[in-house]
Order: structure tokens, then sequence, then C-alpha cells
């Protein structure tokens, strides 16, 4: 099959629409067959819930070439459980598991000329969806929903590729105790938006988000989760309910443990404590694990001694073991390689 013609090493992290997306749509209690389609548009009636009342919900994933030249997705079904628990809690119908890795592969399939080639250091993004479709003008879930996927070819999620990052402590909260901080949802992102403009215009990559009750605790980022390493070399991660379980961090922890030998600990990570860690870095499907260099306390400044010029020695482990086994040169544990 022939590549399309994109200057894939050059690519940022953004939406190049792709030949065919995938959507099935819920109506009278059921899901329907499902499709692959061409229209990238969606026409809906001005009053559908996720316009109204943003009952919407995304996953986002990668297809990647292997070396030997296979396209393959990285634990598919972990984000189709994690979109089956965001959908519990907005009240939506769960998208059965089983058909969301079966609908990934169709897609990817159907766009494999847009999965950029090994080597070339891009990816195919997957972003999965569904949303309330019907009108709905009381407060109440919509009864009608479209569940869609996309994909679009991306490159690094950070200008710079893997320079270390400047991050700044917020005085915006992104998630609630007891709220929706947990799970994809399109509303988590909406009210960080005013939080990443404002630290963008003071000259910082991201924000660093405390708990919301006592502002004391680290908690992640708009778009990935924290992970340090101590100087003594352990891997040290947030625990929090009020934090997106990602699939990247739970991948990491247990490539620390079982491929490289190091100790883990998920754990309350306080704000305090962040200028005794050797290394941080953010970790995502999209961020993969993006080293942090420095991170800004209200002007207080807490340097990491790995530097602003390079990933710290742990973290470039993680990085090369976790890509090494996503790219097909490192052996994967069973299940996280689903070939397309
Ligand atoms: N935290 C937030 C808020 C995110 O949006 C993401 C991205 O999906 C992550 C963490 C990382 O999760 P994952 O590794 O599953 O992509
Ligand atoms: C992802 O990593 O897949 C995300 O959804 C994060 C988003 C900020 C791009």
């Amino acid at each position: 099959m022939e590549k399309k013609k994109i200057d894939w090493e050059n690519l940022g992290f953004s939406y190049i629409p792709t030949d065919k997306r995938y959507v099935a749509n819920f109506k009278d209690g059921k899901w329907d067959d499902g499709a692959l389609i061409t229209d990238a548009n969606i026409v809906m009636n001005e009053c559908a819930g996720v316009l109204q009342y943003a009952q919407t919900i995304f996953e986002g994933l990668k297809a990647y070439t292997t070396e030997d030249g296979h396209i393959v997705a990285f634990r598919p079904d972990l984000n189709a459980e994690r979109l089956v628990n965001s959908a519990k809690r907005l009240e939506m119908p769960p998208f059965p598991a089983e058909r969301f890795v079966d609908a990934v592969v169709q897609v990817v399939k159907a766009n494999a000329a847009y999965v950029p080639p090994y080597g070339s250091g891009a990816t195919l993004y997957i972003r999965p969806y569904m949303f309330g479709i019907n009108p709905v003008i009381g407060v109440k879930p919509a009864d009608e929903y479209q569940f869609r996927i996309f994909t679009t070819p991306v490159g690094p999620y950070f200008k710079g590729g893997v320079k270390p990052l400047t991050i700044c402590v917020s005085d915006f909260d992104r998630a609630a105790p007891h709220g929706t901080g947990h799970i994809k949802a399109g509303l988590n992102y909406a009210m960080s938006l005013h939080a990443i403009v404002t630290a963008h215009a003071n000259g910082f990559d991201e924000n660093m988000y405390l708990d919301s009750a006592t502002r004391t605790k680290v908690e992640e980022t708009g778009g990935a989760n924290f992970i340090f390493i101590t100087k003594d070399n352990k891997v040290v991660t947030p625990h929090s309910d009020t934090i997106l379980p990602s699939i990247t961090r739970r991948s990491l922890l247990y490539v620390a443990e079982h491929y490289l030998g190091l100790e883990v600990e998920e754990r309350d990570v306080y704000l305090e404590e962040v200028k005794e860690f050797a290394e941080c870095g953010l970790c995502g499907t999209a961020a993969v694990i993006s080293p942090v260099g420095k991170v800004v306390d209200h002007g207080k400044e807490i340097c990491f001694p790995s530097g602003m010029e390079k990933m710290g020695p742990t973290i470039q482990k993680l990085y090369d073991t976790l890509t090494g086994i996503q790219m097909g040169h490192i052996e994967a544990p069973e299940g996280w390689i689903k070939v397309i």
C-alpha cells in the first residue's frame, strides 16, 4: 500500500483529515451496526445535548508502524474500558468494549496510508469520542448518541520534541473532589483552556494542577500525568481519585518494575517535596514522556538536576523501553500490542 505524501518528520500535533472515520448511532435504546464513512462533518440539531450541556467524552491512542513493517495499536482494550467508565459517569450508554477495539482496527486499516513509516518519529493518533446528539433543553441526559473515531497523523505534542519543559503551579483547579477528574470528558478540558492560555502567556509550557481540596498535593497537567524519579532511583507517581488514570503511566510503572527492576510508588506527592526529586516527566499518549526541567511555584524555581538540555537518565530508559515495546524491537508483555 502506498503511503500519502506527507512530511512525516515535521508533523506537529494538529488535525489533518484522513480518508475514513467510523460512526455508530445509539437510538431507541440500542447501538446500530456502525460503518466507515468519508464525510468529516457532523450535522446536528441546534439543541443537541453535546452543544448545550457538554455531554461528550473521548479517548486517545496511537497506531505505529513497527520495525518489521506491521501496523499496531497500543493497549486499545484499556481505552475501551476507560470510555465505558467515562460514559457511566456522564449517564451515557457505554459503547461495548469489544466493538470499540474492532472499530479501532477497522478505522486504522482504512487509513493505513496515513500511518507514518517506522523511524519517522510520527504516529497515527486515534480519537474515539461519543456525544449526546438529540435535542435536550431541560438539564438531563440525551436519549440518542453518536460514537465516532477519526484518525490523524501527528508528531510530538510539545514543540521542540523532547526538550525539557518549564511548567508552572496553576492558581486554577482542574478537578473537584468527587467530580469528573478521573474520566475523559470534554468538560475537563474546556475548563482548563483559560489556565493553559494564561500559562502560555506567562511563558510556561504547561500547568501543574494541585488537589483542589488542600492545594498541597500534585495532581496532573491539562493532558498528562506526572512521573518523578527520586535521587535513589525510585519511580514515584501521584495517587489520586481526581486525575485521569493514564494508560501510559500504568504501562511505565510496569516497565519500571518488570523491565528495569526499579522500585515504584504510587502515593500522595506533596508540592513541598518536588524539590527533592532528581527527574520529572509528563506521561500520556500524546506526550509519550516529555521531560520537565523546571517547575515554577509563584516565582520560586524548582530546577531538577537533570537540567534543561536533555532527559534525565532514568526517564530516558523508561522512554526507550516503552517506545521500544511500541515499535516492536523490545518484546511486549502479553496483550499490549494489537496487530491491525
Ligand atoms: N491526563 C490527562 C488529563 C489526559 O488528557 C491524558 C491523555 O490522555 C493523560 C493524563 C494520559 O493518559 P493516557 O496515558 O491514557 O493517554
Ligand atoms: C492524549 O494524550 O491522548 C490526550 O488526549 C491528551 C490531549 C491533551 C491531547
